[in-house]
Formats: C-alpha cells, sequence, structure tokens
C-alpha cells in the first residue's frame, strides 16, 4: 500500500465530478462513521442502577451529555443525501447503556439511512454494557448485521457469537464484520475477538485469498498497539495482528477512541491502513474528537485498487459537514 494526501475537494465541485465521472462504472464508495451514542438515560429506571449502568449514568451525566448532540445525526443523514455513498458502514456503541429504548431508538436511526443491505454495523462495548435480552436488544439490529449466507438461519440467532465474523460481498468490496464487545467488569472497557471467532474469521479471509476482492474489515476496539490503555484495550489483538499477517485485508475500519486515528498494520505483502473514526455524534471543540465521517472511494484498476479517502468533518461554524484531510491510497494486487 502506498498514500498520498491530495488537495481538499468539496463533492459539488468540478473537480470532483471530473473524477467521479471517470471513475463512476468501477467505483464503490463506503461511508464508516462510529460511536453515535443513542441515550435515554433519564428514563432509567430505579432497577438498572443495580449493575455496571450506575457508573455509566453517572459518566454521562458528568461529561459525555455536554459532548455528544442526536442534531448531528440528522445533519448527517442529510449530507449522506448528497455524498451518496453505495454503502455505510458504522463501527459500534450505538447506544450508551445498552439499554432496549436505546436499542430502538438507534434502530429508528438505522432505518432512516437505508435497509439493512446497504448499512453494516458491528457492536461496541457500551451496546453490551451489561448481560442483556437477544430480543429486546440485538434483535432489532439483525438487518444490519447478519452476513450474506446468515439471511436464512437467522431466527437461530439468538447471541453475538452465532452472529459474528460476519461476511457481506458488496460488487468486489468484501465487508468483514468482527465484534469484540462483551460485557466486562466495572470502570472496564476492554473488548475482546475471542478464539471461535478468530478461527471462523481465518476461514473467511482464506476463502477470500486470491480473489482479487477489497477486503475490509469492521471492528469496534482499534486492533493497533499504543492507541488505548489497557482498560480500553483489545485483549486479544495480537492474534488478529498476526492473522493478518497470514490473511491480508486492505482496510481496518474502527471506533472506540472517540477521536481521529490514522494507523497501520505491518503484513508481509504491504501496510494494511487501519483508521479510526470518532464520535459521530461529538460537538467537541478538539477538532480530532468532534464529529466526522470517513468517504472511501474504492476504484478497482488493471493491477489493483486505488482508494480515495475524503473526511467529512463537522463545522461548529458552519453547522454542516466540510471536507476535511484527504488521502490517495493504491494496492497492488497481492496473491494471498
Ligand atoms: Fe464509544
Amino acid at each position: 500500500m502506498t498514500s498520498t494526501p491530495s488537495d481538499t475537494t468539496e463533492p459539488g465541485s468540478t473537480a470532483y465530478r471530473t473524477t467521479e465521472t471517470a471513475a463512476a462504472e468501477k467505483s464503490f464508495i463506503l461511508a464508516h462513521c462510529s460511536d453515535p451514542h443513542f441515550a435515554s438515560v433519564d428514563h432509567i429506571k430505579k432497577r438498572d442502577f443495580f449493575n455496571k449502568r450506575l457508573f455509566g449514568y453517572l459518566r454521562w451525566k458528568l461529561k459525555r451529555r455536554a459532548e455528544h448532540s442526536d442534531e448531528l445525526l440528522t445533519i448527517l443523514n442529510k449530507d449522506l443525501q448528497r455524498t451518496k455513498p453505495d454503502h455505510i458502514a458504522i463501527t459500534g456503541d450505538l447506544t450508551q447503556l445498552s439499554l432496549p429504548v436505546e436499542f430502538k431508538m438507534a434502530h429508528d436511526w438505522l432505518r432512516t439511512l437505508g435497509t439493512g443491505d446497504r448499512v453494516t454495523i458491528v457492536p461496541g462495548n457500551h451496546d453490551t454494557y451489561v448481560k442483556t435480552d437477544w430480543h429486546h436488544t440485538f434483535t432489532h439490529w439483525l438487518d444490519y448485521m447478519r452476513g450474506d449466507l446468515q439471511e436464512k438461519r437467522a431466527p437461530l440467532v439468538i447471541c453475538l457469537d452465532d452472529l459474528f465474523p460476519t461476511l457481506r460481498i458488496r460488487n468486489r468490496i468484501a465487508i468483514i464484520g468482527v465484534n469484540t464487545a462483551y460485557p466486562s467488569g466495572p470502570h472496564l472497557a476492554t473488548g475482546k475477538i475471542g478464539s471461535n471467532q478468530l478461527v471462523k474469521l481465518e476461514a473467511i479471509l482464506k476463502h477470500l485469498s486470491g480473489k482479487r476482492f477489497f477486503r475490509i474489515i469492521l471492528i469496534h476496539h482499534p486492533p493497533l498497539p499504543g492507541i488505548v490503555s489497557w482498560r480500553k484495550s483489545l485483549t486479544d489483538a495480537a492474534s488478529l495482528q498476526l492473522l493478518l499477517k497470514r490473511h491480508r485485508a486492505e482496510l481496518i475500519l474502527s471506533g472506540h477512541t472517540h477521536k481521529a486515528i490514522h494507523g497501520e498494520l505491518n503484513s508481509p505483502s504491504g501496510l494494511i491502513p487501519a483508521i479510526g473514526a470518532p464520535s459521530v455524534s461529538s460537538i467537541s471543540h478538539k477538532g480530532e474528537r468532534r464529529s466526522r465521517y470517513y468517504l472511501y472511494k474504492i476504484t478497482s484498476t488493471a493491477g489493483g485498487w486505488h482508494v480515495h479517502l475524503n473526511e467529512r468533518v463537522f463545522s461548529l461554524e458552519q453547522h454542516r459537514f466540510v471536507d476535511g484531510p484527504q488521502q490517495d491510497f493504491t494496492f497492488p494486487f497481492v496473491a494471498n
């Protein structure tokens, strides 16, 4: 993989349209955002405080409530109607305390983004804040989580372990969902893939190997070392890193940190960009923490793939998303 930053170009400009027209037939546009954190903590029942939710409630009241705005999610929808991605990926933490009402709020929002075949989500640690009843929570999101081949046996799915990893193929784009969310102890926000999921993930990557798909891994916790403290880390990140050295992917997209992250993982066939999104509902004054989403224009070329990344950053002054950093990547076809 090689990458080059480029000048900013507004989606409506002539330069953008020219590039778009030339590549239109072979291009696929993926939008990525993360961590909307739908919250309904004011309606929480007393019985729900007798667990980890008490800490989450206090954290929301003292800090997070001031940092997030649901209005941004409406503005995001309008911007997505303008930028028109072919597919939308959301990497977890759609809820704050994994309350059933928050799952419904998130589902209502998902439906405004598109149907399950156009929107793919993976859970985050806030979506498994405590152990919940599947039928009051994740069942609402099933159409947005399940893989292409899981359509028929969906009624048999009653937990995240039954579902993940998932595989969705759109054109030549392979979207691989990995779950790292599980109920962890108080004050912990760790993630874990687990040995069963790693075995299934290796089988998926083997299946895709050498077939010239553009392979994107969606994962809530970033698998890069040194990004977050142990308390928030992906505890088996090293296992995923080893797996990706044996079976390559082209791109890793994550959330969780609530700030923009540009990293990469080493593999024998080149670097794998690992890009983390901040919370899409954040109105933080710190640029790296404020709402943004990412548009990846993925184009197949004679020798591999070209990707143009356009970061749509929320402007506090203009109260809308505007073009931010731009970057270009090239990925030659590899044997694995
Ligand atoms: Fe989050």
